[in-house]
């Protein structure tokens, strides 16, 4: 691997610390005096966290990434043709694993020139650029750090571009969330630009609930790990010990629900506000709506924001859905 060379095609741009403290600790004080009480859940992915959903992802229960990987495999190379993409922007990308099947498809047809992925967390953006550079020869990659829901402008203008949004992860914004999000992403599209969602859909409750239950308690673990990175950020006295993982379906609103519940009567302080939150033992904070969708709510949300339906794909259990949307 020449370094040198891979540094000159690898570009990364941090947003994150364009938040002041101050802003941030406002943002989170104000969803802890919510009904319900709520922590943001861009929170969970600090490097540790990215980590653990990396191997939440291997689970047996967690059948999502195994279902969405396979759906991409099927499909990459007809998705590629049609969309005649030489530049893959990939938001909340993560590990960038399921990106490979998009990149390889894209390399076959000599049309791979350009990724840029999208991520809060900073550390997984800057080893998978390495990662990437070194198995891609001549793909330069622009990566954004930053949280898609305020930083979108800072996409790189580029070529004929497919925007992916993959894992389902637009089931963890609420609705109206859901819609501004995806007219943004529409608004940084040029016409003929496609967008790919991956989708996680509506099924039976039991799988859904150990999908989020896992006997490991890497799911448990996941969700406790947003109270180190608030503690960090904010210098709020957050105990990890002094909660417990719930997670449940609800099923009106067709979302898996992660709450740390409060196993005693505590005050959390956060320093720089002077400020106090007390919890009973048995309150809870909702730290992560993860709606499931079917077609039809799949194709409502996007023709909201603009886009048109091109292709839908799903797998024979209909576990997962991949929208392929353009902007005209
Ligand atoms: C990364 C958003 C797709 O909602 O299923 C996994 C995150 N949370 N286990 C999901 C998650 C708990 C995951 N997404």
């Amino acid at each position: 691997m020449n370094t040198a060379l891979d540094h000159n095609r690898i570009t990364i741009d941090v947003h994150l610390t364009d938040t002041h403290s101050e802003t941030l600790d406002e943002e989170i004080r104000s969803g802890l005096l919510a009904s319900p009480r709520s922590l943001p859940t861009k929170y969970f992915y600090d490097d540790y966290g990215s980590e653990l959903f990396e191997r939440i992802c291997e689970l047996p229960e967690y059948y999502q990434t195994r279902t969405e990987h396979a759906l991409l495999a099927t499909y990459a190379d007809d998705i590629i043709h049609i969309t005649g993409a030489d530049e893959l922007v990939e938001l909340g990308s993560g590990a960038s694993t399921k990106t490979r099947v998009l990149l390889d498809a894209m390399a076959h047809v000599n049309q791979l020139q350009f990724y840029v992925p999208f991520d809060v967390s900073e550390g997984i953006v800057r080893r998978v650029a390495q990662e990437l550079a070194a198995e891609y020869s001549c793909l330069r990659i622009h990566g954004v750090i930053g949280d898609f829901l305020a930083h979108m402008e800072h996409i790189p203008n580029g070529g004929k571009r497919l925007v992916a949004f993959l894992g389902g992860t637009l089931g963890n914004l609420k609705p109206d969330t859901a819609e501004a999000f995806l007219a943004s992403v529409y608004n940084e599209m040029n016409s003929g630009d496609y967008f790919l969602l991956g989708i996680q859909l509506i099924t039976d409750i039991e799988r859904l609930e150990a999908a989020y239950n896992d006997v490991s308690g890497l799911s448990a673990q996941f969700n406790k790990n947003i109270l180190p990175v608030v503690h960090n950020l904010t210098g709020a006295n957050f105990d990890p010990n002094a909660f417990e993982h719930v997670a449940i379906y609800n099923q009106p609103d067709h979302r898996i629900e992660m709450w740390l519940r409060s196993l005693c009567n505590q005050t959390i302080t956060f320093p720089r506000l002077a400020w106090h939150l007390p919890l009973k033992a048995g309150e809870s904070i909702l730290t992560e709506i993860s709606t499931k969708y079917n077609r039809q709510l799949a194709e409502n949300v996007l023709t909201t924001a603009g886009f048109t339906l091109r292709e839908w794909h799903t797998d024979s259990q209909e576990l997962l859905g991949l929208a392929l949307a353009y902007k005209p």
